[in-house]
């Protein structure tokens, strides 16, 4: 592909001959109108009606039964490992291709990562790898599921949904119902994806989005928690609400909790975001609409798993090989149109290094050949 006919198509589509990021956010709705009520409410922290409009209508969005609103996602992610009994020692199956806040939340419980290979299609974890890990390491003992090789215990497992895609979140908790491990489904990047007509977030025990600047629809910074057992909702808002204990003027705290919570000026700028998700969404639709005229033929437009509906929040091509991926990244980029690689993969990273995988083999093939390219919707 020829870099400057594509920086000619980029400017054309998003109407500039200025520097064109890869996903900025749009302010088009009521955010000013609310944040301005919150600043004249006073209520401008973690209590107020904006948190609790935002959770119900999440709940509604995602369909599950309740959701508890968190100041980022990584934020979200923790709580949910410490909810579903993440402690110290443990480990966590998940991804290596990932943002690394993924596996950061797990390092956060003292617990460590074990990377599973991801699908090609999906970028997710592939069901069939996290089978494979199982039947050669797991060892069921009274006390729970054990990993053979180091002797620890297995406490959850967190798929991620790359750039939207939906992972096959429905075999991967199968299987994980099979050993029961609980899931947490890292579905940062996924508000508004549908697996088969079932929402992201909503397939594991407990589950978190992500809003940040970058994501579909932002808070500036914030996350959300959501599940279908009011338990663990429970349990996920005590522990993020500094695990004080309910009461008019105590200050109690029962346990080791968090200050995690949204505060009411985050949740009224998203809750106005919420409300603009479905023009943002028909946008960036007609956007990779766009790219898939122009890449017609190409094979290089990286497009949804089958069964699949996806928010188009993050649009990518796939190059042949790492070469043709660093040149293409640094030409483009020269210009000034921001293309980015896919994450490293995560036991690249120091923090991570020691930490078991398996062959990682399409993975590898993932992480040499994506390249994201500009995505914003167009309002
Ligand atoms: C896959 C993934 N997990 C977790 C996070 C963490 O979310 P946050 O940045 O809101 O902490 C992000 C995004 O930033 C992400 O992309």
């Amino acid at each position: 592909m020829n870099p400057k006919d594509f920086y000619q198509f980029v400017q054309d589509a998003f109407q500039t001959d200025e520097f064109i990021p890869l996903h900025v956010p749009i302010f088009k709705g009521n955010e000013k109108v609310y944040l301005e009520e919150v600043i004249d409410s006073t209520f401008v922290s973690s209590v107020g009606e904006f948190v609790d409009k935002f959770e119900e209508q999440i709940t509604e969005f995602t369909e599950v039964k309740k959701s508890v609103a968190v100041v980022n996602g990584t934020a979200g992610l923790h709580i949910c490992l410490k909810v579903v009994g993440v402690e110290k020692s443990t480990e966590v199956l998940t991804q290596a291709l990932s943002f690394v806040a993924t596996a950061n939340a797990i390092t956060y419980c003292g617990a460590t990562p074990v990377f599973i290979d991801v699908d090609i299609d999906t970028m997710g974890m592939s069901p069939k790898h996290l089978n494979t890990f199982l039947e050669n390491f797991g060892e069921v003992r009274e006390d729970g599921l054990y990993n053979k090789k180091t002797n620890k215990r297995i406490s959850a497992c967190v798929p991620m949904h790359t750039f939207g895609f939906m992972c096959r979140i429905d075999e991967i908790v199968k299987i994980c119902n099979q050993w029961n491990i609980p899931v947490i489904e890292d579905a940062a990047e996924a508000l508004g994806s549908y697996f088969y007509n079932k929402s992201a977030g909503s397939f594991g025990q407990m589950s978190t989005f992500s809003f940040n600047g970058n994501k579909i629809i932002t808070a500036g910074g914030g996350g959300i928690i959501c599940t279908n057992d009011e338990h663990l909702a429970k349990k996920a808002k005590f522990l993020s609400t500094t695990a004080k204990d309910p009461h008019k003027w105590e200050y109690f705290h029962s346990q080791l909790g968090f200050n995690y919570r949204m505060p009411n000026l985050n949740a009224a700028l998203v809750l106005a975001q919420l409300e603009m998700y479905s023009t943002i969404l028909e946008s960036k639709k007609s956007l990779f609409l766009a790219y898939d005229e122009y890449f017609n033929g190409t094979g290089l437009l990286v497009k949804p798993p089958k069964g699949t509906r996806w928010n188009h929040w993050l649009m990518s091509i796939r190059l042949s090989n790492l070469e043709e991926r660093n040149q293409f990244l640094s030409q483009t980029n020269e210009m000034g149109i921001m293309t980015r690689p896919i994450w490293n993969l995560l036991y690249k990273l120091p923090v991570y290094s020691n930490c078991q995988k398996d062959d990682q083999k399409n993975a590898k093939h993932v992480e040499e050949r994506i390249i994201n390219i500009p995505s914003s919707a167009r309002i």
